[in-house]
């Protein structure tokens, strides 16, 4: 156990000093010690790894195998987990199997999005739960692939939009639910990143020994290996990912569907796109959007820039619930509520609240998918909640990607009202030999 807490610290869990102590963790979520939950990580370099470490730090999870295309990746991560638990988990490179093991219980997902829906499909008929990232899908046709495999398997699978489990952002959502802030009428949303215009152009190099470019490319078109197409910046192509629209989008999006009555895909959405730096670099995917969602309860209006990072309140990213008594602006950091003054009264219409520090969430997200994984209670964030959260950034990202200002979007017919362009795009292509599972709902 000590080398398993030193692993958390080492690994960065301990953040901010801010740890719930596994066993506090434990506790909270009701789990109990004496059962064991086996889990294997697919997709291994970066966010999947943090996800796992998550799961090591409570005492119920084993790892009990890592499966990357990648050797150099693999070798690294089980020497980490290895040297943290004292059991080496089992090696692979065929995610397939290694869902034929019947010792896994739940696999994490934390491969390139273009890999999820096939990955999640195929975890769910071999009975495993999933932990996926998000976006859940790269397309809007794979989203309700993973929905009805969910459903049709009776798995629990758990979305990452970790924010869901941030405390800082629970309060914030129960502050404008409980009407704190008055009738909401807008949500403004911002994401500035600067990693959003991609990486400098690059000459293709030899393909890094121990990699199976071909694996993992899978569905997506064959190419040959330039790194800016390969780990981490694999998200400003569209055959992998969806820019800075999918990737902060939606989380903070998610942010904005959670406070409404009945969450929804948005039945219209209004798009302006522009590249506006891309001299040198390399993605396919849009620097610029600005996006308006009018829905049932309020309107939201959401407003990207790659290659800047201020914005309003001095943040760089952070979503503005802009409510009749005030607006309450949160982010990572924390919340702040800015009350209205009311000219009559000649006084604030509420009272000014503030929460600097966040708590982390991904610790909480994960222990909550374990716990539902043993009461099979429906998580955090189910892959309904994920599939509205992807909707809102794809489908976006198909009107700037077809030079559409206006999508209609019908959920009955699961498709665009009078625009073959962006029907096109509701599904993918997948490359031979991988086919797109075939689940109805
Ligand atoms: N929740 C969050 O806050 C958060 C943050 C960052 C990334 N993410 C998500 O996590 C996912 C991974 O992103 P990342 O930044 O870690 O990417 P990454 O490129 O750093 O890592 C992806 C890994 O998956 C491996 N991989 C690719 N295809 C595979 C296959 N078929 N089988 C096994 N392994 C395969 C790659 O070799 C690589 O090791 C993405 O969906 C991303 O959107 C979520």
């Amino acid at each position: 156990m000590n080398d398993r807490r030193n692993f958390i610290k080492s690994t960065g869990i301990v953040a901010g000093g801010l740890w719930l102590a596994p066993s506090l963790l434990q506790a909270k979520q009701g789990i109990a010690a004496s059962d064991r939950v086996r889990v294997a990580l697919i997709g291994c370099n970066n966010m999947g790894f943090g996800i796992l470490r998550h799961h090591l730090a409570l005492p119920v999870v084993d790892c009990v195998a890592l499966c990357d295309i990648d050797q150099n990746v693999l070798d690294r991560r089980i020497t980490e987990v290895e040297t943290a638990t004292g059991k080496k988990p089992e090696r692979y490179t065929d995610f397939r199997l290694l869902l034929e093991r019947s010792d896994v219980d739940a696999v994490i997902i934390g491969t390139p999005d273009h890999w999820h829906c096939l990955i999640a499909v195929a975890a769910c008929r071999a009975g495993k739960d999933v932990y996926v990232e998000k976006p859940m899908a790269n397309t809007i046709g794979e989203c309700e692939l993973m929905v009805n495999a969910k459903n049709q398997y009776n798995r629990i699978m758990q979305v990452g939009q970790q924010q869901r489990s941030g405390q800082g952002f629970i309060e914030a959502r129960d502050l404008v639910m409980n009407g704190y802030i008055g009738k909401v009428r807008k949500v403004n949303i911002w994401s500035n990143f600067n990693y959003g215009l991609g990486n400098l152009i690059q000459p293709a190099t030899p393909l890094p020994e121990g990699v199976d470019y071909d694996f993992w490319l899978g569905p997506a078109p064959s190419r040959s290996f330039n790194p800016n197409r390969f780990h981490g910046s694999w998200r400003h192509f569209w055959d992998y990912g969806g820019g800075l629209m999918s990737d902060w989008g939606v989380h903070l999006l998610d942010m904005a569907i959670w406070v409404e009555e009945n969450p929804a895909v948005p039945s219209k959405v209004l798009t302006y796109a522009a590249n506006v730096n891309k001299e040198n670099r390399d993605r396919d995917t849009f620097d610029t959007m600005n996006v308006l969602y009018p829905k049932k309860d309020f309107l939201i209006n959401y407003d990207m820039n790659g290659g800047l990072e201020t914005g309003p309140y001095g943040k760089p990213y952070g979503i503005g619930y802009v409510g009749e008594k005030g607006t309450l602006v949160v982010n990572r950091g924390g919340y702040e509520i800015y009350p209205e003054w009311d000219p009559e009264a000649k006084a604030p219409k509420i009272e000014a609240k503030k929460l600097e520090v966040m708590t982390e969430s991904h610790n909480l997200h994960v222990a909550n998918f374990v716990e539902c994984i043993k009461t099979r209670n429906e998580p955090i964030c189910p892959p309904e909640a994920g599939r509205i959260a992807a909707l809102h950034a794809h489908i976006p990202n198909i009107a700037a990607r077809i030079g559409a200002e206006e999508l209609i979007w019908d959920e009955t017919k699961r498709e665009f009202t009078g625009n073959a362009a962006a029907n096109k795009l509701i599904w993918p292509n997948y490359r031979a030999p991988w086919i797109l599972p075939k689940i109805t709902s």
